[in-house]
């Protein structure tokens, strides 16, 4: 018998699958789609089982049955559970290792659970790279379900650089696939902050493609190493297939989605979380279809201070700092609202490899919520206020700079604002709750005195 089966076998659920034969577990693979099957038969060994129906796919696994489906998002998903169901016995867990949405997760672990299964969505990332050599692995559902797949997710999952698995269970219902949305949501805002520096640098301080491909060599090396740094140089370097250019100039500037950075936006006006620059990154992708695109090129003849790059690499730093901060602001309201108990350590250590978002910051993190310590904000841990501190000018200075020269920095700016705005005693909100008071006598609160007052604004005096 079989110790685990996918379902999927597109490049994700094949090289998920080769992973976990990789580490010496028996695997089952099963698709709707003939050629993906025979794609994966070409490895059939003892370890490797092609299926071809669903019957034999779930005949040939091992109870309780541990079953990975590995497929588009969505409507599928239904589908393929609902094939499922009678096929199955109690204890069997489904693991759902696409990109769903938590509340359809949430939805479809409480409809399993009255059949006596278990439902397990599980964030998974890393691209195809990673799903065959360890991606970081976000499962929520029950527990007990959990522990049961735990060994051969340990196996398949990356390693972080001591050797820990990227993988724990994150929390009942629907909290992995919130994790891998939140994932996703700073994975939109980093990758935003990455090209308005890239856009500084060649419109401010006209850096070539080379040159800037060699500072973010360079700062990957530091403070800021992190997969996104990594591959902006290599992507800065790429020659073209069809020109003699460098790719990076032949690629059409309009960002796509398939939208897990926007969910995680719908939820922070559900909950309240101020996730101004992930809301900007995903703001940023929507102006770059609807921008008319009839201005004219910025062309920058100012001065450029010597140090500008040193700034940018800072700004840089912090600006990431702040995305992972309003992610983990908004997993924190999350738990809150949903009755989660989430782990943060955990959290910030399944992300440390194989994920897009891995960065060196995320073993800080880890620190700064280690030992059940509670933060409002991760700028309330010493290493980071330090940062704060240390790189706040030279934020300001690019926001600054950029202003003048008239290159857009929404995510950029928005990460200054937030700094700005995130320990600051005295937000101007008094304004608008005056005027609020005074057109449609809403109340206020007083700083001064408990209760809730109405001030008669028309009275003559
Ligand atoms: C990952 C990625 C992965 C996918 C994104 C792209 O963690 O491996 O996040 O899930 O590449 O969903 O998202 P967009 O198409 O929305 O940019």
């Amino acid at each position: 018998m079989q110790q685990f089966g996918v379902i999927g076998l597109s490049v994700m659920g094949k090289n998920l699958a080769l992973n976990v034969r990789n580490h010496g577990f028996s695997v089952s693979g099963f698709s709707i789609d003939k050629p993906e099957v025979d794609a994966l038969a070409k490895y059939e060994d003892d370890k490797l089982k092609p299926c071809y129906t669903w019957e034999e796919f779930v005949d040939s696994l091992e109870k309780p049955r541990k079953i990975l489906v590995q497929i588009m998002a969505g409507d599928p998903v239904d589908q393929t559970i609902q094939k499922l169901i009678p096929l199955l016995d109690k204890g069997d867990i489904i693991i759902d290792g696409g990109n769903s949405n938590f509340h359809d997760t949430n939805r479809r672990y409480h409809e399993l659970k009255k059949h006596g299964l278990h439902f397990i969505g599980m964030g998974v990332s890393g691209g195809e790279e990673g799903a065959l050599n360890g991606p970081a692995l976000m499962p929520g559902g029950d527990k007990e379900a959990y522990e049961e797949a735990a060994p051969i997710l340990t196996a398949m999952a990356a390693k972080t650089e001591d050797g820990r698995a990227c993988v724990s269970y994150i929390g009942p219902e629907g909290a992995g696939h919130y994790v891998k949305m939140v994932h996703n949501g700073m994975e939109y805002a980093i990758m935003q902050e990455i090209s308005e520096v890239y856009d500084i640098m060649r419109k401010v301080a006209h850096k070539s493609n080379k040159e800037m491909a060699d500072i973010f060599a360079e700062w990957d090396k530091g403070d800021l190493n992190a997969y996104l740094i990594e591959i902006a140089s290599q992507v800065l370097r790429q020659k073209d297939d069809l020109t003699d250019d460098d790719v990076i100039d032949h690629i059409l500037n309009v960002a796509s989605y398939k939208g897990t950075g926007n969910w995680m936006l719908e939820d922070a006006i559900k909950l309240g979380t101020p996730i101004t620059v992930v809301a900007e990154a995903v703001l940023a992708r929507f102006m770059s279809k609807a921008t008319t695109r009839e201005g004219k090129e910025v062309v920058y003849d100012g001065e450029v201070a010597s140090d500008l790059i040193d700034n940018l690499g800072k700004a840089m730093y912090l600006a990431q700092i702040v995305a992972y901060a309003q992610g983990f602001q908004q997993l924190t309201m999350a738990a809150k609202a949903y009755d989660w108990e989430l782990n943060y350590p955990a959290i910030a250590q399944n992300w440390e490899a194989g994920c897009i978002i891995h960065a060196k910051t995320l073993y800080h993190i880890e620190d700064a919520y280690a030992d059940g310590k509670q933060l409002d904000n991760l700028f309330q841990d010493p290493y980071f206020a330090g940062v704060m501190e240390k790189n706040l000018p030279a934020l300001r200075a690019v926001v600054k700079l950029a202003a003048e020269a008239g290159v857009p920095t929404p995510s950029f700016s928005a990460a200054l604002n937030y700094l700005e705005s995130i320990f600051n005693p005295s937000l101007p909100a008094n304004m608008i709750q005056a005027q609020r008071d005074y057109f449609g006598a809403h109340t206020y609160y007083r700083n001064d005195r408990e209760g809730v007052y109405h001030t008669e604004w028309y009275e003559e005096k």
